[in-house]
C-alpha cells in the first residue's frame, strides 16, 4: 500500500502534541485536536476565530437537516433529499482586542505555539505569546474540555497573563447560531429566543433547524477571577458580553466560561426547553469548573484503567492505540441508544456523519468487550428505527425492513443508488450484531424482545430481496454490490449471500427455540408481524438452497463472474493515480478484478471459526493482491487474518495504518475528519490480530503473538461479568482474571482454567517470531 506518513505531531504515550503553529495544517490539527462526549463534539478550531483555513465544526449526535440542493432522480426508490449532521452552535465563540489589534492567529506575530490533548484528563490546552502591532506581549493559554458524564456541560477557560505592560485588553465571548454548514454554506438555524438569566449571571439563546424543527438551548455563566467591566452585547442568533479586562503585568487573568447545551431531537415548547436549559445551567454553575474537571480526570482514569492496551518497545503504536481507545470513547460509550457512530464520529462533515454497517462489523466488539451496555444500545438504535427500515423496504419494492446505508435518523441518506439501493450489508451487519451482542453476553430477554423483532423483518425483507435462479435452481441476491464497492450490480455476491444464510439460520433457531421455550411469546410474535409458518418454512429452503461458486482450490468466488473479469495488476497502478476515485472514472473502476475492501475475506473474518485454515489460506492468497484497501477498514481485517495464517510480517505492514491512519495522516484526508470507525478496527487489529481473540464460538479463544517489533503487550477485555487481563512477552503469557469467576478459555487450542490468581505459560514457539 503506497502510504507515507506525515509525522507530524510529537511521540507521547499520552499526549497529542502539537509544537509550532502551521497553518497549511490546521484542519487536520482541528480533526485531531476534536473532543467530543457521545452528545456533541467539537473540532479543535481557534474559538477567537482566524482568517485562516479552518472548519469551525461543533456537531451534536442526531442533529441534522435536509438538503436544499435539488432533487435530482424521479425514480423510485432513490434518495433524493439526502439528511446530514448539521453544523451547529459556536458555544465557544471569543474575539479578542489588544489595542484595536484583534487576534488572528493567521496574522499574528505568535510565537512558542503549543497545543496538546492529554488523554489522560480529555483537556485540550493551547498557548503562544502574542506581540502586538504596539510591541506589547501577553501570554494567553486556552483550554477547554466537556464533560463525559454530565454531557451537556461544555467548559471553556482563557487565561492571559501580559509580560511587558500592564493594561485593558477586551474580550467578546458568547453563543453563535449563525455557524456555516462546511459542506453548504448557508445557516439551517433559526433563533427562538435569548436572554438574561437574572439569578445565574448568565445569557442563553435557542436555536431551532429550519426544517427538522430540532432545538438547542445554549446558555453559559463567566466566571473571572479580578474586577472587569461588561456590557451584554446581542446580534442575529447571537448573544454574549464584551468585556474589558483591566491586566496586571506577570499576573494571571482567567476567564472560566461554563456552557451548558441541551439538545431536543424531538420539537418541545420554547418554555419547557428554557426551563430545562436554566435547571442545567444552574447545576452547572453549582459544580464549578474545578470540580467538573476533577469529575473529568476521575472518568478518564477510570477509563484507563479498564480499557487501556500497553505496547512496549513501540512508541508510535503506544500513543496511537491510546488516541484510538481515546477518540472512541468520546465518540460514544452508550449513553442513549437513540445516537450511533458516524463513519466520521461527531469530529467532521465528511460522509455527513451518517452511521454505516461499520457500526455492527468494526465498532460493535470494542463495546462487546469493555462496555456491553453501549453495545446493547447500538443495537436499540436499530431497534428504534425499525419502522424506517421496513418503509425503505417498501421503497424497493420489498417486505420486511431494510436497513439503511447511511443514516443519522434511521431513513436511507445516501443518493447514490447503486449504495443505497444494492447494499444490503447493514441489514445482514444488523442481524450480525444480534447474534454477536446475544452469543457474548447471553441477554435473552434483548434477543426475545427486540432482537428476534428486528431478526425476522430482516429475514422477510432478504427472502423478498432475493431470488432463484432459472439453471440451478439456487437461491441469492442480483443486482448486488457487496462490501467491495468496486462491483456494481453484480450476481450471487458471496458476502450478501452468506451472511443472509447465516441471518435465516439464525433467525429459524431463534423462533424454533422459542417454539419450545416460550410459545406464548412466539404466538404474540408472531400477530406483531404477521409471520406464518409457510414464511418461515421459506426461509429454511432459501437457507438450504444459497448459492455459492467454490473452486477445487477453495477458493470462493467474490460474485458470479468474478474470475472472468479482467485482470490488472494493482502494483502498476500510479501512486499518483491514488485515491482512485478522484483519478479514473467512475465506471472505469468497476470493469475489471480489482477489490477496494475484503468482500469473501470479510465473512471469514465474521464468522471465522467456521471456515478451516485453508479455505481462510486459499482466499487470502486469493484476494489479498487483488485489493488495493481504499477503504480505511480493509488493512485492520487483513492484518487480523494475515496474522492467524502465520504472515506475521505482512499483519504487521498492514497493522501499522491501523493506530496512526489519523495521527500520521496517511489517507490525506484526516482534515475531513478523524476515521472513527477504523479507528475500531485498529483496536480488534490488536485484540483479535495479535490478541489472537475469536469470539465467534462456544468459548473465547487466545492466540497471542508479539510481533517482533513489540516486546510485549497487554489488554482486558470484559465477558460475563468478569474481566479478563492479557498480558504478554516474547516468551510468556500470563492470564489472569481481575474481576468475577474463573473461566474456560482455549489458549493455543487447549482449554485452559483461568482464574484470579492468574497462570503464566510460555508461549510455543510456533508462536515466537524471531528476533533480531
Ligand atoms: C467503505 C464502506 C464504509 C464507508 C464508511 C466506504 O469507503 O467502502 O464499507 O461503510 O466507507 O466508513
Amino acid at each position: 500500500m503506497a502510504k507515507t506518513a506525515d509525522d507530524y505531531f510529537k511521540l507521547d504515550p499520552w499526549k497529542i502534541v502539537e509544537e509550532g503553529f502551521n497553518p497549511g495544517y490546521e484542519r487536520v490539527s482541528e480533526s485531531i485536536f476534536s473532543l467530543g462526549n457521545e452528545y456533541m463534539g467539537v473540532r479543535g478550531y481557534f474559538e477567537e476565530g482566524t482568517s485562516g483555513d479552518s472548519l469551525l465544526g461543533s456537531y451534536f449526535n442526531g442533529i441534522y437537516e435536509f438538503s436544499r440542493k435539488e432533487a435530482l432522480s424521479h425514480y423510485k426508490g432513490i434518495v433524493t433529499k439526502p439528511h446530514f449532521m448539521l453544523n451547529a452552535v459556536n458555544w465557544l465563540d471569543t474575539a479578542i482586542w489588544l489595542d484595536d489589534e484583534r487576534l488572528d492567529m493567521n496574522t499574528a506575530d505568535v510565537k512558542a505555539f503549543y497545543r496538546e490533548l492529554d488523554l489522560r484528563t480529555g483537556v485540550l490546552t493551547r498557548s503562544f505569546i502574542w506581540t502586538t502591532k504596539t510591541k506589547k506581549q501577553v501570554k494567553i493559554i486556552f483550554e477547554r474540555f466537556l464533560h463525559m458524564e454530565k454531557s451537556t456541560n461544555g467548559y471553556q477557560k482563557i487565561s492571559f497573563e501580559p509580560l511587558n505592560f500592564s493594561g485593558d485588553i477586551q474580550v467578546q465571548t458568547g453563543i453563535d447560531f449563525n455557524t456555516k454548514h462546511g459542506e453548504e454554506p448557508i445557516s439551517f438555524w433559526e433563533e427562538q429566543q435569548k436572554g438574561e438569566l437574572e439569578e445565574l449571571e448568565a445569557l442563553a439563546i435557542v436555536g431551532q433547524t429550519v426544517t427538522t424543527k430540532q432545538q438547542i438551548f445554549s446558555g453559559f455563566h463567566l466566571v473571572i477571577n479580578q474586577d472587569y467591566k461588561k456590557k451584554r452585547i446581542e446580534a442575529e442568533k447571537k448573544i454574549g458580553y464584551s468585556l474589558v479586562v483591566p491586566l496586571t503585568q506577570n499576573r494571571e487573568t482567567i476567564i472560566e466560561k461554563l456552557v451548558v447545551n441541551v439538545i431536543k431531537k424531538e420539537e418541545v415548547s420554547k418554555d419547557v426547553l428554557w426551563l430545562e436549559g436554566t435547571k442545567a445551567l444552574a447545576d452547572s454553575v453549582s459544580l464549578g469548573y474545578e470540580q467538573a474537571q476533577k469529575e473529568q480526570q476521575d472518568y478518564w482514569a477510570y477509563i484507563w484503567d479498564q480499557f487501556d492496551i500497553q505496547i512496549e518497545g513501540d512508541e508510535k503504536n503506544q500513543q496511537g492505540i491510546r488516541f484510538c481507545i481515546f477518540q472512541l470513547q468520546q465518540t460514544y460509550h452508550g449513553q442513549n441508544p437513540s445516537n450511533n457512530i458516524g463513519a466520521k464520529g461527531l469530529t467532521g462533515e465528511a460522509y455527513s456523519g451518517h452511521a454505516f454497517w461499520d457500526t455492527e462489523t468494526c465498532c460493535l466488539p470494542y463495546y462487546l468487550f469493555n462496555n456491553p451496555k453501549a453495545a446493547k444500545n447500538l443495537l436499540e438504535f436499530r431497534y428504534s428505527t425499525l419502522d424506517a427500515a421496513r418503509s425503505r423496504a417498501q421503497d424497493l419494492d420489498c417486505r420486511g425492513a431494510c436497513y439503511p446505508i447511511a443514516t443519522l435518523n434511521g431513513e436511507e441518506a445516501c443518493d447514490l443508488w447503486q449504495h443505497a439501493s444494492t447494499q444490503f450489508q447493514p441489514s445482514t451487519g444488523v442481524a450480525y450484531g444480534i447474534w454477536h451482542y446475544v452469543h457474548l453476553t447471553d441477554d435473552q430477554a434483548f434477543l426475545y424482545g427486540h432482537g428476534i423483532e428486528m431478526l425476522v423483518e430482516i429475514s422477510r425483507f432478504l427472502e423478498s430481496r432475493g431470488d432463484w435462479s432459472q439453471l440451478t435452481k439456487k437461491f441469492g441476491f442480483y443486482g448486488v454490490m457487496g462490501p467491495d464497492e468496486f462491483q456494481v450490480m453484480v450476481n450471487h455476491n458471496a458476502y450478501t449471500n452468506y451472511m443472509a444464510q447465516q441471518t435465516f439460520d439464525y433467525t429459524i433457531k431463534v423462533l424454533e427455540r422459542m417454539s419450545v421455550a416460550m410459545p406464548e411469546q412466539l404466538e404474540q410474535l408472531m400477530t406483531r408481524t404477521g409471520l406464518s409458518e409457510e414464511e418461515w418454512n421459506n426461509w429454511q429452503h432459501c437457507a438450504e438452497e444459497t448459492l455459492f461458486f467454490e473452486r477445487e482450490d477453495g477458493v470462493i468466488e467474490q460474485h458470479e463472474g468474478y474470475f472472468d473479469l479482467p485482470h490488472i495488476d494493482i502494483d502498476n497502478i500510479p501512486i499518483s493515480d491514488f485515491p482512485l476515485y478522484s483519478h479514473w472514472s467512475y465506471d472505469r473502476i468497476y470493469r475489471n478484478d480489482m477489490i477496494k475492501q475484503p468482500d469473501v475475506l470479510m465473512f471469514q473474518f465474521l464468522y471465522n471459526q467456521r471456515f478451516s485454515k485453508d479455505s481462510k489460506q486459499a482466499n487470502y492468497d486469493y484476494y489479498e493482491p487483488r485489493t488495493i484497501h481504499e477503504s480505511s477498514l480493509s488493512p485492520s481485517i487483513h492484518s487480523v487474518l494475515a496474522a492467524e495464517l502465520g504472515k506475521f510480517d505482512e499483519a504487521f505492514d498492514f497493522f501499522s495504518f491501523a493506530t496512526r491512519m489519523d495521527l500520521d495522516n496517511y489517507n490525506r484526508n484526516t482534515n475531513e475528519g478523524l476515521h472513527t470507525t477504523s479507528i475500531a478496527a485498529a483496536w480488534m487489529n490488536i485484540v483479535y490480530g495479535f490478541g489472537g481473540l475469536r469470539s465467534d464460538g462456544e468459548q473465547l479463544v487466545l492466540n497471542p503473538v508479539v510481533p517482533k517489533q513489540w516486546t510485549g503487550y497487554s489488554f482486558r477485555i470484559e465477558y460475563r461479568n468478569r474481566i479478563i487481563e492479557v498480558k504478554t512477552s516474547t516468551t510468556t503469557v500470563a492470564l489472569r482474571i481481575v474481576k468475577g469467576d474463573s473461566i474456560l478459555l482455549s489458549i493455543y487450542g487447549e482449554e485452559r482454567l483461568i482464574d484470579g490468581k492468574g497462570s503464566e505459560l510460555s508461549t510455543p514457539e510456533e508462536w515466537q517470531l524471531q528476533r533480531s
